[in-house]
């Protein structure tokens, strides 16, 4: 069998029975690209950063199934906790929480001490949280705060933001860690608002695909770690447009399509995806999900 149009690693994957494969197809795996690899750089460059007065932050701003979260997962993962030297503790050196959707102090707290792995995380008053979250922190060494959903915080009224943004000003001066906040584009507005954390917090756009070059390069590794045994040729002009306007230009879409794709190649046994294939194969696009939705609850 030859299969060089594959990485190494999933020629190992593409020798399996079908069933073993489709198996496979079930679980995560990553792709880089473009925006991944910069954003990587950047929180790699953050993490280093000495301590200064004025950390600088970071945001990534992106619509929603885009990737921010397989990012900064993938950076958490590069970063894991280890224990300390004289094995007295454990060191977290990127700690990444999620903005509660109904976000109070206290909960926001609270999921930064249940993080770092506190068995207790509910104390009765907001200072009690701060104190403990604090402690936590310093004792664990955490050199960068990931807040995912961070837009979140436009939940709350006028005022709750505005305690919000301070809290966060508040952290990265008295840790001097720096912050980096992942969210939808409304999460931009929430920080603008805040003159201060505005100029802290650097943007990183996860824009929606494009028919470009760089899609290109997402498909050609698409192409390489989905495990099928003939070559497809998904830059062909044709298939690319096909499979943009399919998945409405989001990567967790363009993966949903393109794994289900995969498992209808192996299925048939045709073992590579073309415009056929993708036109038959039982996907819906966000588009018409939502219509089909709509019609069965009115
Ligand atoms: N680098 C990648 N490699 C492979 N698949 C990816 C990658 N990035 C995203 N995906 C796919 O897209 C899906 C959505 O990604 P993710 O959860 O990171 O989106 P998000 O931008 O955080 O969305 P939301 O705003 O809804 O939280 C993932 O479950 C995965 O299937
Ligand atoms: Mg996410």
């Amino acid at each position: 069998m030859v299969l060089n149009h594959l990485l190494p690693s999933v020629q190992a994957i593409a020798v399996l029975s079908p069933e073993e494969r489709l198996m496979k197809l079930r679980s995560d795996y990553w792709i880089g690209y473009g925006h991944a690899e910069q954003a990587l750089i950047r929180l790699e460059d953050l993490l280093s950063c000495p301590k200064r007065v004025r950390m600088p932050n970071m945001l990534i701003i992106g619509p929603t199934n885009n990737g921010k979260t397989m990012i900064v997962e993938k950076f958490r993962r590069q970063h894991l906790p280890y224990e300390s030297e004289d094995r007295s503790h454990e060191i977290v050196p990127v700690l990444m929480v999620q903005m509660p959707s109904d976000p109070t102090i206290k909960r926001f707290y609270s999921a930064i001490i249940a993080a770092l792995g506190s068995p207790i995380a509910i104390y009765p008053s907001i200072i009690k949280h701060e104190m403990i979250a604090l402690k936590l922190l310093r004792a664990t060494q955490t050199r960068m705060l990931i807040i995912d959903e961070i837009h979140n915080i436009l939940a709350g009224s006028a005022h709750k933001q505005r305690e919000f943004l301070n809290i966060l000003r508040f952290l990265g001066n008295e840790l001097q860690l720096p912050i980096v906040g992942v969210g939808i584009k409304d999460a931009y507005l929430a920080i603008r608002s805040d003159d201060q954390l505005e100029n802290r917090f650097e943007p990183l756009v996860l824009p929606l695909w494009d028919n470009d070059h760089e899609f290109m390069r997402l498909l050609a590794s698409f192409q390489s770690v989905l495990p099928l045994r003939n070559p497809s040729d998904l830059l062909d002009n044709n298939i690319r447009a096909l499979i943009l306007t399919r998945s409405e230009g989001t990567i967790g879409e363009i993966a949903s399509l393109l794994t289900k794709a995969t498992c209808a190649a192996i299925r048939s046994g045709k073992e590579y995806i073309d415009q056929e294939i993708l036109e038959q194969t039982d996907y819906r696009s966000p588009t018409e999900r939502r219509r089909l939705y709509e019609n069965l609850l009115y």
